[in-house]
């Protein structure tokens, strides 16, 4: 996976990002969308956000 990839562009945030507020505690998409702001605006990378807090949080 390229962690630099931005998957959020309303907020500009990245892969890295998403896994790093994992890596920082967050276990919900509620949770990463508080630490990050991914998904918080135009709601169109929410599933993209979702699917990767998924990934992220299952291989921890
Ligand atoms: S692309 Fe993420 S809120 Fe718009």
């Amino acid at each position: 996976m390229d962690l630099n990839k931005i998957v959020c562009s309303c907020m500009s945030v990245t892969n890295g990002m998403i896994k790093e507020a994992v890596d920082g505690g967050a276990t919900t998409l509620e949770e990463v969308q508080e630490a990050t702001g991914a998904g918080t605006v135009c709601g169109a990378c929410l599933d993209d956000v979702k699917r990767l807090v998924e990934e992220f949080t299952s291989e921890k």
